[in-house]
């Protein structure tokens, strides 16, 4: 799967960008995931790209995109987050193992530190474990 799959397929989407006098300096992009469990379907989001460009870095913009992003879903009542990546820098933004809440990554060779979970709406995610699916890949 690439960026620009996950960009065509998927249309409930938030893309956010940062803007200096440079231009587009920074992107956040959310798209749909969906958790199939014993209570039925829930839907969440996964933060499919976060990226910064070199210049920019370490000055807070991605911790600002990605918060911000958080801020639009829970306001449109959507649950949680999940995101593939560093172990090191997603934990900084609230984001915790998916293994820590029972949740896996629809793929076998994402390392389970990779794989992490922001909770929006933790009473709604209670009884909520199993695999988490990118829509349409
Ligand atoms: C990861 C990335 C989006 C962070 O954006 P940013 O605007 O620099 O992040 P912030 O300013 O909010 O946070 C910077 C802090 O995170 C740390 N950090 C950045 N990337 C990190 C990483 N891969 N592992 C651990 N810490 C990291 C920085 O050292 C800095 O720490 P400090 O505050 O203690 O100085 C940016 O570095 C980037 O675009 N990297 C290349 C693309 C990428 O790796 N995207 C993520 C895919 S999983």
């Amino acid at each position: 799967m690439t960026f620009h799959q996950l960009r065509l397929n998927a249309r409930d989407v938030v893309s956010l960008v940062a803007e200096a006098d440079a231009g587009l300096v920074g992107h956040a992009f959310f798209c749909p995931v969906s958790i199939e469990c014993d209570t039925g379907l829930i839907e969440g989001m996964g933060l499919g790209e976060l990226a910064v460009r070199p210049a920019w870095q370490s000055r807070g913009i991605g911790g600002r995109l990605t918060l911000s992003g958080f801020d639009i879903l829970r306001e449109a009542a959507c649950p949680f987050v999940v995101v593939i990546g560093h172990a090191e820098y997603y934990p900084r933004l609230g984001f915790e193992p998916g293994s820590a809440h029972g949740l896996r990554c629809q793929w076998d060779g994402v390392p389970a530190d990779n794989f992490m979970v922001k909770m929006l709406d933790p009473d709604r995610m209670r009884a909520v474990s199993g695999v988490a699916t990118y829509r349409d890949v």
